[in-house]
């Protein structure tokens, strides 16, 4: 099953919910990026926004904490309606915080930077739903993407497929419908887009440009001539 998730980090701030509402049929996932200022240098959402949106739609929120201190937020993120919530291992004491995040009712995320090796999520495999690759240093929408990561996301979907996992592999950043195959190829089954979508005068359609391009690099599909 192929999943993309808009990331609301491309999206007019002043009118969230009405582009969410533009996408929603062509979405599965709505991501939403939470940076505090520290882990990345950059400010954007927290919990109040999460608990807003959460009247005007029904997608999952997939949230992405770029925050060097997510513990201290995941129960406020839990009442405001979070379905999922991903911590970034390099800020440390991920098992713990998983078990915290599954504990509060949502499915509990683990994140790589590009340059943090796949040892270092190797171990947590069995305790997370969604092991989230990154493809761009995190902090800001529109970078290119970094083909050199895709050895690890195979890495990532062996590990997985190993120990009968179910957990989701997650994609983000510079993903469009160029990108996408090969993070498919790669193993991939999540793919978060944000310039590529909300930077699109059409959103829906891009979204679904997207979602065409995967699926014909998920393994068994019919190859066009
Ligand atoms: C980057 C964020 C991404 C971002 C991706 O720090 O985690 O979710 O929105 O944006 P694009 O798709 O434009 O690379
Ligand atoms: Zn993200």
């Amino acid at each position: 099953m192929l999943r993309i998730a808009p990331s609301l980090l491309s999206a007019d701030f002043g009118g969230i919910a009405e582009a969410v509402g533009e996408v929603a049929s062509e979405a599965d996932w709505l991501h939403v990026d939470v940076m505090d200022g520290h882990f990345v240098p950059n400010l954007t959402i927290g919990p109040p926004v999460v608990e807003s949106l959460r009247r005007h739609s029904g997608l999952f929120f997939d949230c992405h904490l770029m925050m060097t201190n997510p513990g201290d937020y995941l129960e406020a993120f839990a009442r405001a309606g979070a379905d999922g919530c991903t911590v970034h291992v390099e800020v440390g004491d991920t098992t713990a915080l998983l078990e915290q995040t599954r504990r509060l009712g949502m499915r509990a995320g683990v994140a790589l930077n590009p340059d943090t090796p796949y040892e270092q999520v190797a171990s947590l495999l069995g305790s997370a739903d969604l092991v989230l690759c990154m493809t761009v240093f995190p902090g800001f929408g529109g970078q290119s993407f970094m083909a050199e990561v895709l050895p690890k996301i195979a890495q990532v979907r062996a590990g997985l497929d190993e120990m009968g996992s179910s957990a989701e592999l997650e994609v983000d950043g510079g993903i469009d419908e160029e990108t996408a195959p090969l993070v498919v190829r790669a193993g991939a089954r999540v793919l978060v887009a944000g310039s590529a979508i909300f930077g699109d005068e059409r959103p829906w359609e891009a979204a679904r440009r997207i979602r065409v391009a995967a699926e014909k690099a998920l393994p068994g599909a019919t190859v066009d001539s």
